[in-house]
Order: structure tokens, then C-alpha cells, then sequence
């Protein structure tokens, strides 16, 4: 495994999985926040925070389906818990599909936006509770920290290069 994966981000070698998944569900949790309480008005920062939000949803979704899910989903007592988990960023992704045709200041979207809301956040608490707490039963020690190396390179290259900076990092 090359050395300079962890580089970038960290200077800990030392961070599993877990400490990966939950920085990113705490961020989720933020923006949502920050969303919630930005006026309907605040029609630019609305399209800022939900790009972000967006794509911060998508590329942890992925990187969790690609590094996390697969190796649980071997583990008979872990693969109810994954399947579910799979079920819900099905609906997490058509959801947040729907919201392209609405303008951000219409009154459907902030409706919309409190159902996503309630959806993701019983997701990150199950997915914290649940699916960690069987996936530390059953994952080795290295694999939660090679899962973290693999995690975070698909972050940096999924981070699409266009946008402008984060207003959370
Ligand atoms: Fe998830
Ligand atoms: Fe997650």
C-alpha cells in the first residue's frame, strides 16, 4: 500500500473506517442544520449548501457501497443490516433526483428537504448504532484501516474539481 495515501488529509495513519463515516455524518448533519435554518429567500446559499450537500451524500454513499458494505455483506449476521442500508441510499438517491425540478425558494422544497432530512439522519443513527456496531464484531483491525485509505482516495477523486470551496471544511 503506497504511503501517501493518508497524507493529505491526515497526518494519522491510524484512522479506521468508522472515524471516517461518522466525520462525514457529521458534516451531513451540518449542512442539513445550516439549510434549515437559511430563510427561503436565501435563494444563492440554498443552491450552495444543497450542491454541497449533494454531492457530499453521493460520494459517501458510493465510497460506502464500494469499501464498507461489500466486505459486511459476506458476514451472515451483518448482511440484514447491509441490505436494509442498501434499500435506504436507494431511497436517499431517487429523493434527492426529485429535487432538480424545483426551485429552491418553492414551498414543496423545503417540504421535500424535512422528509430527506428525517430519512438520512435515521440512516446515519442506524448505520452508527447497528451497522458499526456488527462491523466491529466482524472486521479485522487492518481492514478497517485499509478500508480508510481506499475511502478517503475516493473522496478526493470524487470530489468533482469544479466547484467552488466548501463552506464546511
Ligand atoms: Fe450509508
Ligand atoms: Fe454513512
Amino acid at each position: 500500500m503506497p504511503t501517501h495515501e493518508t497524507t493529505s488529509h491526515t497526518s494519522s495513519a491510524e484512522r479506521n473506517i468508522f472515524d471516517l463515516l461518522k466525520q462525514d455524518h457529521e458534516k451531513v448533519r451540518y449542512l442539513f442544520d445550516r439549510i434549515e435554518k437559511s430563510g427561503r429567500k436565501a435563494t444563492a446559499s440554498l443552491e450552495k449548501l444543497f450542491a454541497e450537500l449533494e454531492e457530499d451524500l453521493e460520494i459517501h454513499m458510493d465510497g460506502e457501497e464500494r469499501f464498507f458494505y461489500p466486505a459486511l455483506e459476506q458476514h451472515e449476521e451483518a448482511r440484514d443490516q447491509v441490505l436494509e442500508s442498501y434499500e435506504e441510499h436507494m431511497v436517499a438517491k431517487t429523493m434527492l433526483g426529485t429535487f432538480k425540478s424545483l426551485a429552491v425558494d418553492d414551498e414543496r422544497w423545503s417540504a421535500k428537504l424535512k422528509v430527506l432530512a428525517t430519512m438520512v439522519e435515521h440512516h446515519l443513527k442506524e448505520e452508527e448504532t447497528e451497522v458499526f456496531k456488527v462491523a466491529r464484531k466482524v472486521l479485522e483491525r487492518n481492514q478497517t484501516l485499509e478500508m480508510a485509505v481506499q475511502f478517503m482516495r475516493h473522496k478526493r477523486e470524487g470530489r468533482r474539481p469544479s466547484r467552488g470551496a466548501s463552506v464546511a471544511e
